[in-house]
């Protein structure tokens, strides 16, 4: 297993900007009912804190993607390993990720949910490493922008490890 470098972003400031966020999006949606489609696996964990700040009707749907291949950097190509279980035709939704890098996943994901015919998509994010990106995304939302380090924790892996932590952190090179 890839041993821990130093921590990127603690507890304290992650939880103290999904707050914000978090009040963000009750001012933008207060009067407007929306899904919130977690990303998995990535998200489970700022989805599910991010929920806890946002005082408005909402619901949760969930979506899996993949991108082909286990290395630390993404091959390009996405699958939909998991669907969501409902429509979302004329509904108001907020996609929410944990890492916006190539933009190549998103970009994907936006184009499927946009010809399902939502009345508003919107994006928000946790982490954007703007300097990778490889297509241009709209992020309505987001946390904080990273410098371009692989980064584990709070919900993101590697090789499916360090996904628990409770803050992020960069790998030991
Ligand atoms: C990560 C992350 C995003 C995507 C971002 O998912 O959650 O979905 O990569 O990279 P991109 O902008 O270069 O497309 P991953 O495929 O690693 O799956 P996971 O969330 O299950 O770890």
């Amino acid at each position: 297993m890839a041993e821990l470098g130093r921590i990127i972003l603690t507890e304290q400031q992650i939880q103290s900007r999904v707050r914000d966020l978090g009040n963000e999006i009750t001012r933008d949606y207060k009067n407007t009912p929306f899904v919130a489609i977690g990303i998995l696996k990535g998200a489970f964990l700022f989805l599910g804190d991010l929920a806890k700040q946002i005082d408005t009707e909402m619901c949760f749907d969930f979506m899996a993607t993949s991108s082909y291949g286990r290395g630390t950097t993404t091959s390009g190509e996405v699958r939909i390993i998991k669907d969501l279980d409902d429509s979302i035709e004329g509904r108001h939704v907020l996609v929410v990720e944990d890492i916006i890098d190539t933009g190549l996943t998103l970009n994907y994901l936006l184009e499927v949910l946009r010809k399902r015919g939502p009345a508003s998509l919107k994006v928000c994010c946790l982490l954007d490493k703007p300097s990778r990106r490889q297509v241009p995304v709209q992020i309505d939302y987001v946390g904080f922008e990273i410098p371009d380090v692989f980064v584990v924790g709070y919900g993101l892996d590697c090789a499916e490890v360090y996904r628990n932590l409770p803050y992020i952190a960069s790998l030991k090179t």
